[in-house]
């Protein structure tokens, strides 16, 4: 069974499904484009089919049109099929099934060492590359391509999943994946069919009262909303096999203890292993 991306929904239901009934946000200007965003969903199981000719230069042409910070392109994409190699990055990644069953598993890299290469073959240092925005810059140009990617494979009836679980251990993803100084995967992505037994249903978000701020910063109501929502996920997570929680459980959960980061606490020190020496 494929995923029904190109949501037949009108955008009142698609906007409830989000949501919830309760905080759905009335309906405004729509298109088949935002009934395909409203759509998302991660996907945790995939068959083994194999993906259409050209699915990737499809994809990474997507990926491509995102914006890019000052059109520097500071990022690229490792595009794995080996399986030895999806194991072995599924092992980074807390032993995550789907990555070894997906047919077409990401990488996507913040990358400077394209442009430091550049700079050494022009005879030119490049001085703002230690910095810190240098690598703030190649992991949002990184994370814009992605999510296009994301999008078009959606569109296709394609499913995903981001796994951001390969930072666990950064220096091991350079290894597998043979990446110089001053590349860093930022995080992977499944794509593929989604097996019968990964459907679910589409997540539902914060009210957008919690996020969108009218001219200024405004926590009112953020107690009440928060509360409404731990229902509605609540519900969503006993539906869909989740581990019954709230969402602020949740957030204590992941956030709360340093053991949760899986090894992630110590992103600094293998930065500047990895040739982003943070300044
Ligand atoms: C950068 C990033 C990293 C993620 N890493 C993982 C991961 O390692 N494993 C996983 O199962 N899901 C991962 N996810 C998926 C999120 O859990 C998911 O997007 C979130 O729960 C919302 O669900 P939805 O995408 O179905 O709407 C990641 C998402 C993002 C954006």
């Amino acid at each position: 069974m494929d995923i029904p991306h190109h949501s037949a929904l009108s955008p009142a239901d698609a906007l409830a499904l989000r949501y919830g009934i309760e905080a759905a946000p009335p309906v405004g200007p729509w298109n088949d484009h935002i009934g395909l965003l409203l759509s998302h969903r991660s996907i945790r199981g995939y068959r083994t089919d194999l993906l259409p000719q050209h699915t990737l230069e499809t994809l990474i042409a997507a990926a491509q049109s995102a914006a890019t910070s000052s059109n520097l392109q500071t990022w690229s994409v490792i595009a794995v099929t080996d399986p030895d190699k999806k194991t072995a990055l599924a092992k980074v990644a807390s032993n995550q099934k789907h990555i070894e069953q997906c047919p077409l598993f990401l990488v996507w890299v913040a990358d400077i060492s394209r442009n430091q290469r550049l700079g050494a073959e022009e005879g030119v240092a490049l001085e703002t590359m230690p910095y810190q925005e240098t690598f703030l810059v190649a992991a949002i140009d990184a994370a814009l391509a992605a999510q296009n990617a994301t999008v078009a494979a959606e569109s296709l009836g394609l499913s995903c999943v981001y796994i951001g679980a390969l930072r666990n251990n950064p220096q091991e993803v350079a290894r597998i994946t043979g990446l110089p100084q001053g590349a860093f995967g930022v995080f992977g992505m499944c794509v593929g069919y989604a097996s019968p037994a990964a459907a679910n249903e589409v997540k539902p978000r914060l009210p957008q009262d919690v996020v969108v701020h009218h001219d200024s910063y405004d926590t009112t109501g953020e107690r009440r909303h928060r509360a409404a929502y731990d229902h509605l996920m609540g519900a969503f997570s006993a539906r869909n096999d989740m581990a019954a929680d709230t969402w602020t459980r949740r957030v204590i959960g992941r956030m709360g203890k340093l053991a949760a980061m899986s090894g992630r606490d110590k992103m600094v020190a293998a930065l500047h292993a990895m040739g982003f020496p943070l300044k």
